[in-house]
């Protein structure tokens, strides 16, 4: 197990290349279980949930390798199996994205229930309705997703919520049915679009991605095809509120800036500046001027996106005044305002809105990450406090992030990995 220890009080300057998107991977990958043939994906980026999900595909019989650092290429022709490893499929939320497509591939999935970021529970019956609307039986046995369809046909359907996960996998079950699937109230998150793009490029009909309609034209099978992974958009916005947290200029290259306009402009409000060019941005605050309190209310795209609130929160915790931060995708996800207490932070949480009192200065601490969004936020934070930080169970982080260590030693950040086991560094003894 290794932990992060984090100098804080630099500034982050230079500049540092973005890697393709994780939620988008997530179900491009398990989408290639459709395609009897050969899909080449590039801009993959090296992080644990694409190495467990290439795993589960090599277990059912997928032909997975990477043709370079960045390039999977993925054979699902000799794919027999409908069945996903149990223990493999619980280290990832993603790995529910197989249920639809081996639903859609073979009429059957046998997929335990997923894992990965708890930070609340994380229902998917909106995915298993829709199942059940394209005609297929899903039952949950063993902890296992049991569905079954003689004939999977296209529907309309009305989402409770525009749920990413229900919307990308509701498509993978359609793609291969038999006519015309209507999706009302459907997510439009870049990374939605993405996996529609991809499907696309194998040969799928499937028109409105990105819109709350989407239609998918069932086809009768998907072929091989090339398809480069969009850039990640939490990832940028990540990097955007370290950048304004810490001062400092730092330019972002492989981003998209549309994708980030709700993030650039509360950075922007938070009194950093945010200038924007075709595939890079930049983003710049002088040290010495202050970071402004503001309010942020999470919503489906283009709102605000909840991946980001605990970053912002890191940012805010720094503030002159007041922030309110009002989270409404998901019932609760303020798990790291326990761990940002520890380094000084002022922040009290009642149910789906976090007050923070902005404070002079963070201390450095011994903290825990306890998911992907709440480890970067701590390693944000980590940045600006005085003092050195210890973040243990950074396996979290490098779920999602590639490289991460590196990009930010590439801004000047006084960051290095060690064993878990090295004996704490961080000031323990009250003076
Ligand atoms: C995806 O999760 C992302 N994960 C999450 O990112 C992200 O926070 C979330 O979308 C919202 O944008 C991946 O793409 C792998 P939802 P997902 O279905 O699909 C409720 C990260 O940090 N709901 O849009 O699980 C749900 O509980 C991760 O990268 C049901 O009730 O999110 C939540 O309150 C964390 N029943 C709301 O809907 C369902 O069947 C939105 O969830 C499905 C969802």
């Amino acid at each position: 197990m290794k932990k992060y220890v984090i100098s804080g009080g630099k500034p982050l300057n230079g500049e540092v290349s973005l890697s393709g998107g994780k939620n988008a991977v997530v179900g491009i990958i398990p989408a290639a279980v459709l395609v009897k043939g050969v899909c080449v994906i590039e801009n993959v980026p090296a992080i644990n949930d694409v190495a467990d999900l290439v795993d589960i595909m090599k277990k059912m019989g997928a032909d997975v390798r990477y043709l370079d650092e960045k390039t999977l290429r993925i054979d699902s022709t000799n794919v027999v199996s409908y069945v996903a490893d149990y223990d493999a499929v619980r280290k990832l939320r993603a790995s529910y994205y197989l249920i639809g497509a081996l639903l859609g591939r073979f009429g059957h999935a046998r997929v335990g229930l997923p894992g990965g970021c708890d930070f609340v529970e994380r229902p998917i019956d909106y995915h298993i309705k829709g199942f059940e609307a394209l005609g297929a039986i899903v039952d949950i046995k063993h902890g296992i997703v049991v569905a079954d369809a003689e004939k999977l046909t296209g529907t309309s359907m009305n989402l409770d919520f525009p749920s990413v996960g229900a919307t990308v996998n509701i498509m993978l079950a359609a793609v291969l049915a038999e006519g015309l699937t209507v999706i009302e109230n459907a997510g439009k998150e870049p990374h939605i679009v993405d996996i529609a793009n991809f499907l696309n490029a194998m040969g799928a009909q499937i028109k409105g991605a990105g819109t709350d309609v989407i239609k998918i034209k069932g086809v009768a099978e998907l072929h091989g095809g090339h398809y480069e992974i969009i850039p990640d958009q939490i990832e940028a916005g990540t990097f955007m509120a370290a950048a304004a947290a810490a001062g400092g200029r730092v330019i972002l290259r492989n981003v998209i800036p549309k994708h980030l306009e709700s993030i650039s402009a509360k950075i922007e409000e938070s009194g950093a500046k945010v200038e924007e060019f075709d595939d890079y941005l930049i983003v710049s605050r002088d040290a010495d001027s202050p970071i402004k309190n503001l309010n942020i209310k999470t919503l489906p795209y283009p709102g605000f996106p909840t991946d980001m609130q605990s970053q912002m929160a890191a940012l805010l915790s720094r503030a002159g005044g007041t922030s309110i931060i009002t989270e409404t995708i998901f019932s609760h996800r303020f798990k790291y305002v326990d761990e940002l207490r520890r380094m000084g932070a002022k922040m009290t949480v009642d149910g789906n809105i976090c007050v923070i009192e902005g404070v002079d200065k963070l201390t450095g601490a011994s903290v825990r990450a306890c998911d992907l969004r709440t480890g970067v936020t701590l390693v944000i934070a980590a940045l600006i406090a005085e003092g050195i930080t210890e973040i243990s169970d950074v396996r979290y982080i490098e779920r999602g992030y590639e490289n991460i260590v590196d990009k930010l030693r590439s801004l000047g950040a006084d960051i290095k990995v060690v064993n878990d086991d090295t004996p704490a560094v961080t000031e323990t003894k009250i003076s």
